[in-house]
């Protein structure tokens, strides 16, 4: 094999052939079924894979004019799907003591005002979108800064890497420190110069980025709202009612509005391709409309936690929910770690969350959330071969947890609460090999 530094990519076959224990969804599972139809688990099987896509799935090992990778005895998963997490953040993981709006003051803003730099801008899309893929995150949604150019070097980092990117300029034009704020005007032209030019090229796609309700206008959420109705295969990407203190100051700013989530209906953001992250603190009524708009919630547990901001109710949840890392507010990129945290949130609720609906959300659930599930989250022929083998168990511990689970939901629960990116023994993107 040979390695070209200019598109990071291990030379792979056009027309090959790769073996180990497949799992992946043909639907929802039911909240709590450690039992589930909707799991595929085929143990010891063949994917074939051409031109970047899944041709084949089958038990029978594929005649010689097939280039083989054999994973036997390890785990093949679609590539993880990460729906909320922020680039510029990298740096500012894992900051001490405090909460979401004197994080932001305190550590956030300072950081993301170094991507003004195109320089800085392009070093930290390469070195996020590589950690994706050492964590086994082959497509996501993600947040750079308000300036245009650090979503510019994410589209062209992402397109170097055959990865699936969502990503658009941030829009803050109010409570925003200085080198950190747009106008309503400049950052119209910005997102449509944008979108004129990377949204829907390869796989790229531009998402209309309010960071959240208090660090926009109304003119210029009505702007945003705007560029939605313009064309509805964009999406849309912000926060919302994550924090207690967050919520009361956007009721201060926003009295006309019903709820947080009302000030984004109010101008066209709540749609089926927009993205929320958070969600904790709706009402009922909140929690209908998402669902009615078919709009979908971020869950971003490790970043819950981290910041304290509470505990998502996710059983019964209408609304199609996803999984996210919400870095640097999140304390790890690896979504095998966030499914781990997302059941010790639902734990502290009372509930519990299977590793099928943790892995589902994470993968088949995202991609459909996403409307993408004819492209990725699976291992179904006609897919991208966007996917990653894992080692069941890494070290002494985990293998002798490993050893003893009597059934499928045991080993894959296992799995996902030990399992982190040293697990990762390869990650295919469009069948390229990138780790
Ligand atoms: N709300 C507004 N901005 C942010 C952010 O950068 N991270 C998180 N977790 N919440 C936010
Ligand atoms: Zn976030």
């Amino acid at each position: 094999m040979s390695f070209t530094n200019q598109e990071k990519s291990v030379d792979q076959p056009r027309r090959w052939a790769l073996r180990g224990d497949l799992l992946d969804f043909t639907a929802a599972p039911a909240w709590g079924d450690v039992e589930s139809a909707a799991v595929r688990f085929d143990r010891d099987h063949w994917l074939l894979i051409e031109g970047g896509r899944i041709v084949g799935r089958q038990a029978a090992e594929p005649d010689a004019s097939w280039v083989r990778r054999d994973h036997a005895g390890q785990l093949v998963l679609p590539g993880f799907i990460d729906t909320h997490v922020h680039c510029p953040q990298l740096e500012v993981i894992a900051s001490y003591g405090t909460e979401l709006l004197d994080w932001l003051q305190r550590y956030t803003f300072p950081a993301e005002r170094a991507f003004a730099d195109p320089a800085r801008s392009r070093a930290g899309a390469e070195v996020f979108l590589d950690a994706l893929l050492a964590s086994g995150t082959t497509a996501a949604v993600v947040f750079p800064t308000v300036h245009k150019v650090s979503a510019e070097a994410l589209f062209d980092g992402a397109a170097a890497r055959g990865m699936r990117l969502i990503t658009g300029k941030v829009l803050m034009d109010r409570h925003a420190p200085d080198g950190l704020r747009d106008d309503v005007a400049q950052a119209e032209r910005d997102c449509i110069d944008l979108i004129d030019r990377h949204h829907g090229q390869g796989r790229n796609a531009y998402a209309v980025t309010v960071r959240f309700a208090p660090t926009s206008t109304p003119e210029q959420l009505a702007m945003a709202g705007g560029l939605c109705r313009a064309d509805a295969s964009l999406y849309l990407q912000t926060h919302v009612a994550e924090n207690r203190a967050e919520v009361a100051w956007v009721a201060e700013l926003f009295p006309q509005a019903r709820s947080y989530l009302d000030v984004y209906e109010r101008v066209g953001l709540v749609h089926e391709r927009a993205v929320l992250a958070h969600g904790i603190w709706l009402d009922e009524a909140d929690r209908r409309l998402l669902a009615d708009r078919g709009a979908q919630v971020a869950h971003c547990p490790s970043s819950n936690l981290f910041l304290g901001s509470g505990l998502f109710d996710w059983p019964g949840a209408p609304f199609a929910v996803s999984l996210a890392s919400d870095v640097g507010g999140g304390t790890t990129l690896s979504l095998p770690r966030n499914l781990a945290e997302a059941y010790k949130v639902q734990a502290l609720r009372g509930a519990r969350l299977t590793a099928w609906t943790a892995l589902h959300a994470a993968t088949r659930g995202a991609a459909e959330a996403l409307r993408l599930g004819d492209e990725i989250g699976g291992l179904s022929v006609g897919q991208t071969a966007d996917l990653c083998v894992w080692h069941w168990a890494r070290g002494p511990v985990a293998a002798a947890r490993d050893a003893v689970a009597r059934d499928l939901h045991e080993r894959v629960f296992a799995w996902m609460t030990l399992a982190d990116e040293r697990n990762l023994a390869a990650c295919y993107v469009a069948g390229q090999r990138r780790v």
